[in-house]
């Protein structure tokens, strides 16, 4: 029913076969949540399959296996070192444990900002010793580097921002970021939730120490599954104080009376994983990794640039980067009815999210240009 302007070589048309709900639906918000793919589905089969079977017994080289395999899979995404990358629940987690390995006493000050998801600065609000600095922006859209400069000092431990603003869709440039950080002797850690998957990410090359992501949105791994970067050189001077036996160098000897750090990133697992999120995230990253990101952004940026300009044609205001280079997947249009039309479209089967004052929409490498061409249409219709 629908053809693509691609020029990209791959079958973009032909990837949506795996995705069910683009056949039911015009799904237009995987930055809240990734469509579910028959692969996915059939990951978490196969791991209910294993239980069946093999009870336990799948426990030692099956599914640790799998845990490994999504560790190495997600160094291969960022472009990190083997053994620095450890899986946790939740972004919420991950923070946690990383929050109780920073040293407060020297370096009070966390800088975060206005755009992060909350998540980021809540972590550090819940620190009484840690003094919580979040930077304004001046237009919805971008904090200026040079807010950054002027926050960070010799009191910062820790400057921890996005590297996609979730309610803008802005890319923030991460490496200077981390360059700013690292001139005052602070770290610097990335929430890449809203980026992996659709924006590349190499941890080495933007020198940062800290960055996460997981399977809910661009990836395509649904909830439960987040991934952590840790950079190796940091690893054996941080010692969480949120610790549990998979975090444990020798998990398997049982011995109570001694906690010994993980020598790697496992260092920052807790406990036993959910392990259907953990095969469901694995069968994302693997969609992600087979059409490659840069192929993925650049297909997302020609249907984001055809939205945009559609959407302004028809009059709308929105609340994105000017220069579409800082512009990922999240197009964010104003309106005070915002609620009341992402509950109407859904009524009409096109899926897209709210934020206050916007209504958000987000396409992937499997929308097609007559789906967001029907968005408008139905949004304009409803506008009347
Ligand atoms: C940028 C970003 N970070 C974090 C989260 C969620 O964090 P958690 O895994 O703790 O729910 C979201 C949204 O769900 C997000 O958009």
């Amino acid at each position: 029913m629908f053809t693509t302007m691609s020029t990209a070589p791959r079958d973009w048309l032909a990837s949506r076969a795996e995705f069910p709900i683009l056949s039911r639906k015009t799904y237009l918000n995987t930055c809240s949540l990734g469509a579910l793919s028959t692969r996915v589905r059939s990951a978490v089969n196969q791991h209910l399959d294993l239980w069946e079977e093999y009870g336990a017994s799948a426990w030692y080289k099956i599914w640790l296996g799998e845990c490994a395999g999504l560790r190495a899979s997600t160094e291969r995404l960022f472009n990190a070192p083997a053994g620095s990358v450890a899986l946790a629940p939740s972004v919420g987690v991950a923070l946690s444990v990383i929050a109780s390995a920073l040293d407060y006493r020297q370096r009070p000050k966390v800088i975060s900002t206005v755009l992060d998801f909350p998540t980021i600065p809540y972590q550090w609000l819940a620190h009484p010793e840690v003094e919580v600095v979040l930077l304004p922006s001046p237009d919805g859209v971008h904090v200026p580097l040079e807010a950054y400069e002027a926050a960070i000092d010799e009191r910062t431990a820790l400057v921890a921002t996005s590297h996609v603003f979730f309610a803008s869709g802005t890319i923030q440039p991460i490496a200077e970021i981390a360059k700013l950080a690292h001139a005052k002797g602070a770290l610097c850690l990335i929430d890449g939730y809203q980026a992996a998957g659709q924006v590349p990410v190499d941890v080495v090359a933007s020198d940062l120490d800290f960055y996460l992501t997981g399977g809910l949105k661009w990836l395509l791994g649904g909830t439960g599954i987040v991934e952590c970067y840790v950079r190796p050189s940091l690893i054996p001077q941080l010692k969480p104080t949120v610790a549990g036996w998979f975090g444990h160098a020798n998990q398997f000897a049982f011995d109570p009376n001694n906690f010994e750090f993980a020598p790697d990133a496992r260092r920052f697992e807790v406990g036993t994983p959910a392990l259907a999120a953990v095969y469901a995230g694995h069968a994302g990253m693997q969609i992600i990794l087979e059409h490659g990101v840069a192929a993925i952004q650049q297909r997302t940026s020609e249907l984001v640039a055809y939205l945009v300009a559609k959407l302004r044609d028809a009059g709308y205001q929105l609340t994105i980067a000017g220069d579409p280079q800082q512009h990922a997947g999240i197009v964010m249009i104003q309106s005070a009815e915002h609620a009341k039309l992402v509950a109407a479209l859904a009524e009409q089967g096109i899926i897209v999210d709210h934020r206050p004052g916007h209504v958000r929409v987000s396409p992937f490498f499997y929308t097609v240009e007559a789906e967001l061409d029907l968005f408008v249409e139905r949004l304009q219709a409803l506008s009347q």
